[in-house]
């Protein structure tokens, strides 16, 4: 078995890459990645070169990814621009990337008759409220909020056009939050954590009572690779594990975890269209395929990621100078 990883030197692909390169001994694996800013070659560090090669493209250059597609058995599809502040300021990137990017994937999967996996996210279903008894279903309607949702859902659907128009052998999953280790510090639980190490304050958007779902990286891998394995075509499954914390919440722990005062955050300006509450119901993918997470326990995978951020600052500290000042230049 062969896969192409696209966007596999960024956070969620490079942790996927280690878990198959670990769990499925036998396969090959192209990781596709344009290395931007959030992309990162000494995420696969250490991992054996005859079994795990870089191809360093854009997914908008349709020969490369023709070329990648026609030489392996499937795609997983991680690539995309991911961080909402960033589409707030810039949204173009998004459409560049997760629609026309996506839209030459599905192009190359057609032509080859190649399997896919398509990675999305659960902000494409919009928001919920805080006492919202029914959480994300894959019935759920899309009512995406911000340009990187909407870009995400628009990817979606062309995914599911691709499946029904032309046979496409697709599959999809929409995930919640994710956490762990070789995350960009522009995102929230690493941004809080390398504050903290470098002596400042974390910052909490707005009052802090937004709520997301919190899984655990490796959770995301396994729930991918059994849908890669077992899910049946043409079907979106959603993968969360009941993680749902207030931001609030999630600083205090840190805080704690690193032997500091719980209070000691600062407030500031708000996420224009911030999205109060995400929550995933992945009763599909417990029941028709047997998948369930191994971190449980927030907490503890929480104090294994400080501890990751901790050992690894020559990882982060060239991103961080970079990273704080956009933040200032946008307020927050
Ligand atoms: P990331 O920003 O850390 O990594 C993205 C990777 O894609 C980087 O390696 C980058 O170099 C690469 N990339 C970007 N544009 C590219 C292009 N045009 N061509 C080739 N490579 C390109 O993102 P992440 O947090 O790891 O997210 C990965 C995927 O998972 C995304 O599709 C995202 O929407 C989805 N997702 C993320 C989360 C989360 O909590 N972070 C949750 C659910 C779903
Ligand atoms: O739900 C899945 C999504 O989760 C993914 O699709 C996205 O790619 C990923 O970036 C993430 O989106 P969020 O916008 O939820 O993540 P972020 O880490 O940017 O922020 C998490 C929450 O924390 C959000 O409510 C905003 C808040 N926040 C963020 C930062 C960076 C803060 O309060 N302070 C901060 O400094």
């Amino acid at each position: 078995m062969k896969i192409v990883v696209t966007g596999g030197a960024g956070f969620i692909g490079s942790n996927f890459v280690r878990y198959i390169y670990r769990e499925r001994p036998d396969w090959r694996i192209d990781v596709f990645d344009k290395l931007t800013y959030a992309g990162d070659r000494r995420n696969l560090e250490g991992l054996d070169e005859n079994r795990v090669t870089l191809i360093e493209a854009d997914i908008g250059d349709e020969q490369a990814v023709d070329t990648a597609v026609a030489n392996c058995d499937a795609i997983v599809h991680f690539a995309a621009e991911s961080h909402n502040d960033n589409s707030l300021q810039s949204p173009w990137p998004f459409v560049e990337t997760n629609v026309v990017g996506t839209y030459h994937i599905l192009e190359a999967a057609r032509k080859h008759n190649k399997r896919l996996h398509h990675i999305s996210t659960d902000e494409v279903y919009g928001d919920l409220s805080l006492d919202d008894p029914v959480k994300f279903t894959p019935n759920t309607p899309y009512n995406p909020s911000s340009p990187y949702s909407s870009t995400k859902a628009s990817s979606d659907l062309l995914v599911r056009a691709w499946v029904r128009s032309f046979g496409v052998q697709a599959t999809i999953s929409n995930c919640s939050n994710n956490y762990g280790p070789y995350q960009h510090v522009e995102k929230f639980i690493p941004r809080q954590i390398t504050e903290i190490i470098e002596g400042r304050k974390p910052k909490l958007y707005g009052s802090g009572k937004n709520v997301r779902d919190w899984i655990h990286t490796e959770d995301h891998s396994s729930g991918v690779l059994t849908i890669l394995e077992h899910g049946r075509i043409s079907e979106t499954y959603l993968i969360g594990a009941d993680g749902e914390k207030n931001n609030k919440e999630v600083v205090e722990l840190i805080l704690e975890l690193m032997g500091k005062n719980p209070d000691d955050y600062e407030h500031v300006s708000d996420r224009p269209g911030h999205d109060l509450r995400y929550a995933i119901d992945a009763s599909k993918l417990h029941n028709e395929l047997g998948w369930s997470p191994n971190y449980t326990d927030f907490k503890e995978g929480l104090s294994q990621t400080i501890d990751w951020y901790k050992e690894h600052e020559d990882w982060w500290r060239p991103q961080k100078a970079e990273t704080e000042a956009k933040y200032r230049e946008i307020g927050r």
